[in-house]
């Protein structure tokens, strides 16, 4: 499947959001966990800016996505700005009420939040708080354990229970960016959540997406 992706819009508040008509996917988490670096390996172009720098996303970053061979765009990626990084958590703090918890609480066209935890870091506070937020919000969530790669086998698998029984009711998906592990699953939630639309939490409408082909 090859994905064709499209810079849509930065925003740093509500007003610059675009037109709400495409099933929405939202790329949430802390500072360098790898959004948009899961965002760019999903899409299989470098669209999204990376650094190892924590802080490079500022704004909320739309992509549109498009099928190739499909005559219409499916869906938006959003790609947001990380969180619990020190240096920056004074500006996010004043950012989030501003424009991202709007955007999480009110966007009625997200259809799911890819919250991204690394795998190689313990359950941050920071993070519970994040998935409190999206069960409160009645977002439809997938935790995404991203930089697999870094860890062994053995190791990982410690590191997913151990997440498991931090997020007992969440979906868990182990990702490698650099690798491409966990790639073909996490499509798949994506494609469902988009055919699905928003959950009952939103007006109910159906998104017109066609039936998906791989
Ligand atoms: P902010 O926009 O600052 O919040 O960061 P982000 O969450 O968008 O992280 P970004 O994608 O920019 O990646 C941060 C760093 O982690 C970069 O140095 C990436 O190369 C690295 N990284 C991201 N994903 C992976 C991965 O799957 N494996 C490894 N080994 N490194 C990764
Ligand atoms: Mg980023």
């Amino acid at each position: 499947m090859r994905v064709l992706s499209r810079f849509l819009a930065a925003a740093t508040d509500v007003s610059h959001f675009p037109a709400p008509d495409l099933p929405e996917i939202a790329f949430l988490g802390r500072s360098n966990v790898g959004k948009s670096s899961l965002l760019n390996s999903l899409v299989g172009t470098k669209i999204a800016r990376t650094s190892s720098t924590p802080g490079r996303t500022r704004g909320i970053n739309f992509f549109e996505i498009r099928f190739a061979g499909q005559p219409r765009p499916e869906m938006i990626f959003s790609d947001l700005p990380g969180y619990g990084y020190a240096k920056l958590s004074r500006e996010i703090s004043q950012e989030w009420p501003k424009f991202i918890e709007p955007y999480l609480r009110e966007r009625p066209t997200l259809v799911l939040c890819l919250a991204l935890v690394d795998v190689n870091v313990p359950p941050q506070e920071s993070d519970r708080q994040l998935l409190t937020f999206l069960q409160a919000s009645q977002r439809k969530f997938v935790v995404v354990a991203t930089k697999s790669d870094r860890l062994s086998n053995n190791q990982l698998r410690n590191a997913l229970r151990v997440l498991s029984q931090e997020y007992p009711a969440a979906l868990l998906l182990p990702y490698s960016a650099t690798s491409g592990t966990g790639r073909a699953e996490l499509w798949k939630e994506i494609r469902a959540a988009a055919v699905q639309g928003p959950a009952s939490r939103a007006t109910g409408q159906r998104f017109p997406v066609s039936a998906n082909s791989d």
